[in-house]
């Protein structure tokens, strides 16, 4: 039976900054998924990580259906009436139209979505990120599906052998998708050139190479290519598929022990190790660190079972210690070099504004005389 898993968050309000959803926002976007949910929706889950809803829905409409992404929309906008009504911050923040138009890409909201074949027994992960870009995916992805050094089921697992199919946005476009598909690992030198550079190149799905199927789906849209200004980082979702013919939940939850570098934290503008937190965790110091949450599920028929909070393992404690300690180490050199993020990618526009000044100024001095 096809079933189309559908996860898309927003930021539409918080308490004291960029924090966390109050508890009544939340549940007021969980009160309408519930009560306008049917007949379209099959199952559904709603969370948040940092800042950010996010409504996860189990239906068989399959991907970019209207009636689920104004389902989704009118939730948050209802949330958005209930965030003003309590004075949160930056209530309806993410949502960057006035009005509806058929589907919420391109409308702020972060959507990942994917349809398949249910397995009989179906596992699946869902990670919430905030406080950086869809970018922050990237290596994760990398180690969990090209190598052999993370997954030894590309070693092990004759179907995963076969190697995956990688997808990947040059997120820079704003007129259209501009996509590559690049096949692990025959291709991987090609891969890892742009993965390299996250905050340019992202990586949009991944498939089996054995069976066809998909196994990611990432929100890959970046918010202030929509708006054209600062409006918050993108704060990705994404879904991946494990077990059997991918890799095991535990291949793909494995990379996030690095707590590598990204683009996020204060003002959307530094270079922030991601921690992996536990599920419904706001954002604390230096608004962040990144976060990243993972709920893992089973399903069948559509029919979720409760989540397993993949971060709240006490295996994780001592990953989020040496996280935070390479966070506050960068922060020592503050905005200096490697710290703050280079100018393109800067989410204020304070400073090229100072440097536009500050270039005026600038004297050309005469070339000194050559001495005779
Ligand atoms: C929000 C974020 C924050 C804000 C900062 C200033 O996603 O990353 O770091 O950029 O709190 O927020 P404003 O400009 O709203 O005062
Ligand atoms: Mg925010
Ligand atoms: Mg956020």
């Amino acid at each position: 039976m096809k079933i189309t898993l559908s996860v898309i968050k927003a930021d539409i309000g918080s308490i004291g900054g960029h924090i966390a959803p109050s508890t009544e926002l939340l549940h007021t976007v969980g009160r309408f998924i519930h009560a306008h949910g049917e007949p379209l929706l099959l199952d559904n889950y709603v969370g948040f990580t940092g800042d950010d809803i996010a409504i996860l829905m189990t239906h068989r409409r399959g991907e970019g259906d209207t009636a689920i992404h104004k389902l989704a929309w009118d939730a948050f906008v209802t949330g958005t009436a209930a965030a003003k009504q309590q004075g949160l911050y930056g209530a309806g923040q993410d949502l960057l139209r006035e009005s509806f138009s058929g589907n919420v890409r391109g409308m702020g909201p972060a959507v990942a979505e994917m349809q398949f074949d249910e397995r009989a027994s179906e596992p699946f992960l869902f990670f919430a990120a905030d406080k950086t870009d869809p970018g922050a995916f990237n290596l994760p992805l990398y180690l969990a599906f090209a190598d052999p050094m993370n997954t030894p089921g590309l070693l092990l697992a004759p179907k995963m052998a076969r190697g995956f199919r990688f997808v990947i946005m040059d997120v820079m476009h704003t007129d259209a998708d501009h996509v590559i598909e690049l096949n692990a690992p025959e291709e991987l030198y090609d891969i890892a050139a742009l993965l390299r550079d996250p905050e340019r190149y992202v990586v949009e799905s991944v498939w089996s190479r054995a069976t066809g199927e998909q196994a990611v789906a990432v929100a890959t849209s970046r918010l202030h290519n929509i708006a054209g200004k600062y409006t918050g980082k993108d704060d990705p979702v994404m879904l991946v598929r494990t077990q059997m013919n991918f890799p095991a939940t535990g291949e793909v939850l494995a990379p996030w022990a690095i707590g590598h570098f990204v683009g996020g934290g204060m003002r959307g503008s530094h270079q922030v190790p991601i921690m992996p937190v536990p599920l419904g965790t706001g954002t604390s110091w230096f608004d962040g660190p990144p976060l990243v949450s993972c709920a893992g599920f089973s399903m069948h028929e559509g029919r979720l079972t409760e989540p397993v909070d993949a971060f709240a393992h006490p295996f994780w404690d001592s990953v989020r210690e040496r996280v935070a300690g390479k966070a506050i180490e960068m922060r020592r050199q503050g905005f200096v070099g490697a710290a703050m993020l280079p100018m393109a990618e800067l989410e204020y526009t304070g400073i090229t504004e100072k440097l536009e000044a500050l270039e005026r100024r600038f004297a050309v001095r005469a070339p000194a005389r050559a001495v005779a």
